[in-house]
């Protein structure tokens, strides 16, 4: 059975960081995407697909944006319940206000009640696939691949492994770390849309055995996704000096213990030097850019120009990261590019909160509006507020019209959020 849904749509043919940005998307204000068994099957105009698919179910999101949906590539959603802490940098952020939530993660129950939670928040927000860290507790694994497999989301997650500078109560050991990853990638990786990632929080909590027993596994796995956080802030770069004084800089503690590789996915990344920008763009690893997290946190401005030599995905960083809105992250990188000096141009930005992210952990068939992916789709109302409204009154083109949602749009923005082809937003009891 077919259903079509009408609206306007944006479908990238290109990479707009590599075309001119604005011939990089094809857009039908009056598009129709076709599904069927949760998958895009047809895209193109209302018309065309309306004559292509007479028997079909139709849906008219009237004026409404069908995009797909967002993907945020680098999360933390045991981190949900403490989003929004006041006054710290990282080093004391994490100590504060993270671990100590994260230790509560040992209980199921806790556990799962913020996994569903986070997974629902998200779904409000037009997010439709994440990569997130989980804490040291298989529990934490479980709560979150159960919680995605009750809403057909695919998500990618990995037990945080520490095994020093953390709390008595958050430290494993390398063995463990090995061990648990080990038996949580046999249970989840594949299994559904269940996608397991090999996680070391970052370097300052492993020691240099448990970071190499995470390479040995990442090498029995090489078809998993390894993720860390990477050059962030700089205390923290001066302290994984200290910590690995035999490493030329911050990624090769990485590369010396088996953790760099075209499946890694590095958080944040602000801080490289010349070496490592040109280690990571040779190897092919991916950078992730976290623009709310760095600004509230103070950690510093991401180059964005690095997306023209790796592929480089776009995140929330929850709860590091202020907000769980891909649109108010799209907004954040934005005004981290003004900054910079560089003005981001509205495909840009929707790129990388779609494809760029699902380019970031090659996943095949989500992040694009096109036959034979995913119908996990967004329908965004460019007119959710009155301020919006009145400035897209004015718009001239779909990049206009769409801008005033990218900055001051919210989760009212989100008319709809598709999983699969199944309606998560209004659809749901
Ligand atoms: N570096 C190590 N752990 C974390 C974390 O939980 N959040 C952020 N933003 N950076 C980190
Ligand atoms: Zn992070």
């Amino acid at each position: 059975m077919t259903t079509l849904l009408l609206g306007q749509t944006l479908a990238f043919a290109a990479d707009p960081f590599a075309t001119p940005p604005a011939d990089a998307a094809r857009h039908d204000a009056r598009g129709a995407v076709a599904v069927d068994a949760g998958r895009i099957t047809d895209t193109g105009t209302a018309d065309d697909l309306r004559a292509r698919h007479p028997q079909a179910q139709v849906i008219d999101h009237g004026d409404a944006l069908i995009l797909p949906g967002f993907v945020d590539a680098h999360v933390h959603y045991p981190q949900t319940a403490i989003i929004a802490s006041w006054g710290k940098r990282l080093i004391d952020w994490l100590n504060t206000y993270t671990f100590p939530e994260e230790a509560r993660f040992g209980d199921p129950d806790h556990a799962r009640e913020i996994a569903e939670r986070y997974l629902d928040l998200v779904l409000a927000n037009g997010t439709t696939s994440v990569s997130s860290y989980c804490t040291i507790h298989p529990e934490s694994v479980d709560a979150i691949f159960d919680a995605a497999d009750a809403r057909g989301m695919a998500v990618w997650a990995g037990k945080t492994c520490m095994d020093r500078n953390a709390p008595d109560d958050l430290r494993d050991t390398a063995q463990l770390a090995h061990d648990d990853s080990a038996a949580l990638l046999a249970k989840w990786h594949g299994k559904g849309r269940a996608s397991y990632v090999i996680t070391a929080r970052f370097a300052p909590t492993s020691t240099p055995e448990q970071l190499s027993a995470l390479g040995a596994l990442w090498a029995e796995h090489p078809d998993c996704l390894m993720q860390t956080h990477l050059s962030e802030q700089t205390d923290e770069i001066a302290w994984v000096g200290d910590l690995f004084p035999d490493a030329r800089d911050y990624l090769d503690v990485y590369e010396a213990h088996g953790l760099l590789g075209d499946r890694a996915v590095y958080g944040h990344s602000i801080h490289l030097e010349p070496r490592e920008r040109d280690r990571l763009a040779e190897v092919g690893a991916a950078l992730v850019h976290c623009p709310t997290s760095n600004t509230f946190i103070g950690s510093g401005l991401f180059d964005m120009g690095l997306s023209g030599l790796m592929r480089v995905g776009l995140a929330t960083d929850t709860g590091g990261g202020s907000s769980f809105s891909m649109l108010r992250t799209m907004a954040a990188a934005y005004e981290v590019a003004q900054l910079r000096g560089t003005a981001l141009h509205p495909a840009q930005l929707l790129w990388l909160a779609t494809e760029g992210s699902a380019r970031a952990l090659h996943a095949g068939d989500i992040g694009r509006l096109g036959p034979g992916n995913m119908a996990d789709l967004v329908v965004l109302d460019l007119a959710s507020t009155p301020a919006i409204a009145q400035r897209n009154a004015r718009a001239g083109d779909i990049w206009e019209a769409v801008f005033p949602t990218i900055v001051m749009g919210d989760d009212r923005a989100v008319a709809e959020t598709y999983v699969a082809g199944r309606p998560m937003k209004t659809g749901r009891p």
